[in-house]
């Protein structure tokens, strides 16, 4: 089968296009054709090889090649302990080594809703379980509070907007002017260019703040968060370095350490529980994904680089 592999850490020229063995699936997995993955900030990272992420998956070289992880796509065998999915059945989840034609999954696989194409349903998993967990398990989020999201139409933002009107939340996003349209699309009840205006500056209280951006200092989102405020952080600006944008959590962290607000950083956690839940909101169109631009597999170094330049409006899809 066809895949992407990278036997070095670097940019997108690291990536390869090559030929591999199609995975035998065992007893308890799912063959899977892969019809569509996905970019994240994961594969970026685990393509460029942070150093604190080479301590777990090699030092040197990375101790396992493949990438991508979301995947939608259509069940071409089955093992003999599984009796959840049959052969033909349209499927998306996550599992890693997803740039490839085909995968054996285990876990993270879920009935694909039929409204929505297979380049849709594999922009969501990363994505969109980050905006849900974030907003709902850290952010607490109730129906009727002022939640802004910072960095409100890239993947996960664009995501995070949704969900949150989905919750009955009123949403303020922020982006840039390019991507206002989508902001707005998403249903945000107010939007917010940043380079227009400084939303940390304005008088606005927020009982959310999801931060996707990592734009800020803690003395500036401070001025917009009410006293019992939770403050979520997702993300912050692409960036090398030892510990990568880490260290953006690691100041807030420490600056908000006395805070009254509730402070969190997560790590989003693949479950079939909430995947089920985005699969329930795609059905009932509270969640629509928005694709920007799909690539060949081929051409998954020219995707990355894409998605390395910033400002995607959503997601940025591979296909097979
Ligand atoms: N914690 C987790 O489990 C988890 C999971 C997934 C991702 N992440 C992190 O989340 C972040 C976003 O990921 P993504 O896939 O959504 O990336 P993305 O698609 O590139 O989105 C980045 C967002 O940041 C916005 N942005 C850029 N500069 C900004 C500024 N000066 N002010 C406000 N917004 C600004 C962009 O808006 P414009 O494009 O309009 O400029 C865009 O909405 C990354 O840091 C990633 O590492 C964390």
């Amino acid at each position: 089968m066809k895949a992407i592999i990278h036997r070095k850490y670097g940019l997108p020229e690291v990536l390869e296009f090559v030929e591999l063995e199609k995975p035998i699936p065992q007893d308890d997995e799912v063959l899977i054709k892969v019809r569509a993955s996905s970019i994240n900030a994961m594969e970026w990272y685990g393509m460029i090889g942070l150093p604190i992420g080479r301590l777990g998956g090699g030092l040197t070289k990375p101790k396992d090649p493949r990438l991508g992880v979301d995947y939608s796509g259509i069940v071409e065998a089955v093992g003999e302990a599984r009796s959840d999915f049959k052969v033909g059945d349209e499927v998306f989840g996550a599992r890693n080594g997803a740039y490839a034609e085909y995968v054996a999954v285990k876990k993270i696989i879920i009935p694909k809703p039929k409204n929505i194409s297979f380049e849709e349903a594999a922009s969501v998993p990363i994505a969109a379980l980050t905006a849900l967990q974030g907003l709902r398990d850290f952010g607490k989020i109730q129906a009727g509070q002022k939640v802004l999201i910072n960095g409100a139409s890239g993947g996960v933002g664009h995501f995070a907007v949704q969900i949150a009107k989905a919750f009955g939340a009123e949403v303020t996003a922020v982006c840039s002017s390019r991507n206002i349209e989508i902001a707005r699309a998403s249903g945000a009840d107010y939007v917010i260019d940043y380079a227009e205006e400084n939303f940390t500056l304005v008088a606005k209280k927020y009982d959310l703040l999801l931060d996707v951006a990592g734009t800020h200092s803690w003395k500036e989102y401070k001025r917009v968060l009410k006293p019992d405020a939770h403050f979520v952080i997702v993300g912050a600006p692409k960036s090398a370095g030892l510990i990568g944008p880490l260290s953006h959590v690691i100041k807030v962290k420490f600056a908000s350490w006395r805070a009254s607000q509730k402070v969190d950083f997560f790590i989003a956690k693949f479950n079939n529980e909430d995947m089920n839940l985005l699969a329930e909101f795609l059905e009932t169109e509270k969640l629509k994904p928005f694709v920007e631009e799909t690539y060949p597999l081929s051409q998954t170094a020219e995707a990355m680089r894409r998605f390395g330049q910033g400002h995607v409006r959503g997601k940025i899809v591979v296909t097979m």
